[in-house]
């Protein structure tokens, strides 16, 4: 074999799905994209963002602490309030030991602490569950360290557990058990299919990993990725709120943090990039020992804290009641949005076209009858492109699991950066290509 100077996970690793999507959005100028998981670009927060920066660089003495470098887990201020945050979302009766501010560690974006939290697990060789269809960025970091993805059926309400309990009794049987680490579910609005998971849901996966985990040897770790939790259509100002500003029901149901004996074996990863600003790019993780100090070890390795001035930012956000109430504003233009392309999937794709629609996040997940491709290379595709509108091939959010063919007749769309005018273009122009092929 030829020498090479790269090592194995450079030699590996391949182009990410996401860059050749984004660069085909950028080169061509009257193509709609439906494909970008981008957040909506009126409703950016520059105005708050611009005021708390004000107060924060008033003076010397409030400035400079900003712009020093800080703790590697984190702002101390900031993980208080990311703690209370979570403790309120997750309803008053549900703080308990998951939420303490000493488990909270702040990353640039939930991004950074999902690949951290693989490199402090995995060896090459390892195996992670992953929801089948999942994120299709945490399968190429799996993809790039040479770690092994197995899916589990998704259903509207999250895993398939009878698959499940299939899966980790086949890897038992087949002596591979003690190389699954965690099972990894996106558990709000889900990336790619809308889908939420339930509290019960939740319960059963972290008691059936329990279970496997003594067969094991080791924990087998439920890593719940939250990222598009705050995104719900029903929260903001409908939800109903207690005399002492208090909210009275959550939006969602609770995090696995709520459930017995998550403390141990819960990993939590939450993002301020969807409902604030991805730009500035600050999301955080809730980590059990002996994870948490690994975890914080390794970041101390990649960049010893996330930026300060940053961190700073949404402390200010959060402590304000600012970012409560622009999140409230980016969920009622969510909600309208999805309206918009609700109409539009109406009026012009084929009644064949099943359709998965959510009650938050930024996609819509679009089943084409078996047999009909919407994979990268199929004609559909293709001809979708050539009429300028772009989405998220299915396939790509598969894992590469042998034990399955991928599916290869489904979309992701998104109603996420396309103006309410290009949704219903976007969607009319796709209408009419499924229309020559169904
Ligand atoms: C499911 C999911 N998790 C995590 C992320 C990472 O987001 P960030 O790093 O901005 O927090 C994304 C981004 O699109 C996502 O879709």
């Amino acid at each position: 074999m030829k020498p090479n100077v790269l090592s194995k996970l450079g030699q590996r690793t391949a182009v990410p799905p996401i860059s050749w999507l984004m660069q085909t959005a950028l080169t061509r100028p009257r193509l709609i994209s439906l494909a970008a998981g981008f957040t909506d670009n009126s409703t950016l927060p520059v105005e708050i963002s611009r005021k708390l920066l004000n107060d924060i660089l008033r003076s010397p003495k409030t400035g400079r602490p900003a712009l020093q470098y800080g703790i590697t887990a984190g702002e101390t201020n900031l993980r208080a309030l990311t703690a209370k945050h979570l403790q309120k979302l997750d309803g008053a009766n549900s703080a308990g030991k998951g939420h303490s501010p000493s488990r909270v560690m702040i990353t640039g974006g939930s991004q950074q602490l999902l690949y951290m939290t693989l490199e402090a697990l995995c060896d090459e060789g390892d195996i992670i569950l992953v929801e089948d269809p999942t994120y299709f960025v945490f399968l190429s970091i799996l993809q790039s360290r040479g770690i092994k993805a197995r899916g589990v059926k998704l259903e509207r309400d999250g895993i398939d557990l009878a698959h499940l309990e299939k899966v980790l009794e086949r890897l038992n049987k087949s002596g591979e058990l003690r190389r699954v680490k965690a099972l990894y579910l996106v558990t709000y609005f889900q990336n790619p299919t809308g889908a939420t998971t339930s509290l019960a849901k939740k319960s059963a996966a972290l008691k059936l990993l329990k279970k496997f985990g003594r067969v094991a040897g080791h924990p087998l770790y439920l890593l719940e990725d939250a990222a598009y939790r705050e995104l719900s259509f029903s929260g903001g100002d409908d939800l109903p709120v207690s005399q002492a500003g208090q909210q009275l029901r959550p939006a969602t149901p609770p995090t696995a943090l709520t459930l017995p004996g998550a403390a141990e074996r819960v990993i939590y990863t939450g993002t301020y990039s969807k409902p604030y600003a991805p730009g500035a790019r600050v999301g955080f993780g809730i980590l059990p020992e002996p994870l948490f100090t690994t975890v914080q070890r390794i970041k101390g390795n990649h960049d010893f804290g996330t930026a300060n001035l940053l961190q700073q930012l949404l402390a200010g956000a959060l402590s304000s009641g600012l970012y409560d109430k622009h999140v409230a504003k980016v969920q009622k233009n969510y909600a309208r949005k999805s309206r918009v392309m609700k109409s539009a999937l109406a009026d012009h794709f084929p009644a064949s076209v099943e359709i998965w629609e959510s009650g938050g996040g930024l996609y819509f997940w679009a089943r084409l009858p078996e047999g009909i491709s919407a994979g990268v290379k199929s004609r559909v595709f293709q001809t979708a492109l050539k009429n300028d509108v772009l989405y998220v091939p299915g396939e790509l959010c598969y894992a590469d699991d042998p034990s399955r063919a991928k599916p290869d007749n489904e979309m992701r769309i998104s109603f996420g950066s396309a103006s309410g005018e290009n949704i219903r273009k976007g969607i009319a122009r796709l209408g009419n290509v499924l229309k020559k092929f169904l």
